[in-house]
């Protein structure tokens, strides 16, 4: 895929089954999210690989998310199933660090752009995903499972795969109202 048809056509897609990443294909993935900008090379991001058994693990915690919000059976079972829907999950955090030029703000950013470093490097591998943060990404049950405290955050839920069916293309949305010039 050229870089610029990726670049103004990509897309989420929400309907993911195997086969996930290859550990080749996760690799390059990687490496696309350590050229995110980055201030003062602070790197304050962390990634957390879900797959296999570790998905299991993410659907006991969402059960426990959904159970200490009072959740009925329904709501618990649909908690449990969430993980379920893609072959791999990337946790991606930020971790910041005190610096006097680099507020946290800007290194919620760069793990932000992070995320979409990754979501665009699986779509140009042949592959698809959806940025997925919901209000579990804040829940103390959720940070405290990912030993996330402070100003740290869980900033999204990557789900990769591969697209359960052929996408259909959604048209480009018009920009200009949202450009001026100064
Ligand atoms: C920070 C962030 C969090 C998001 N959280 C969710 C979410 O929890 N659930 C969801 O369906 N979409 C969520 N989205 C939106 C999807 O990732 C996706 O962008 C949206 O469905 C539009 O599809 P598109 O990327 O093909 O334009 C989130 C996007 C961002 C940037």
């Amino acid at each position: 895929m050229q870089a610029l048809e990726l670049l103004t056509k990509r897309q989420s897609c929400p309907r993911l089954i195997a086969p996930g990443p290859s550990p080749e294909q996760l690799q390059v993935m990687l490496d696309a999210a350590a050229r995110t900008p980055d201030h003062m090379n602070l790197m304050p991001w962390e990634f957390v690989v879900i797959e296999g058994l570790g998905l299991q693990r993410l659907s006991d915690i969402f059960v426990e998310v959904a159970k200490a919000n009072n959740s009925d059976e329904e709501g618990i079972a649909k908690s449990a199933k969430m993980p379920t829907r893609a072959p791999m999950i990337i946790a991606v955090i930020s971790r910041i660090t005190e610096h006097p030029k680099v507020p946290a703000w800007e290194q919620h950013i760069s793990a932000g752009c992070a995320v979409h470093a990754i979501q665009m490097a699986a779509v140009a591998q042949g592959l698809a995903g959806i940025w997925r943060t919901g209000s579990y990404a804040e829940h103390p049950v959720v940070r405290e499972a990912f030993d996330i405290t402070g100003d740290d955050k869980l900033v999204g839920f990557l789900y990769l795969g591969t697209p359960a069916t052929e996408q259909r293309f959604k048209p480009s949305r018009d920009i200009q109202a949202k450009v001026r010039y100064l």
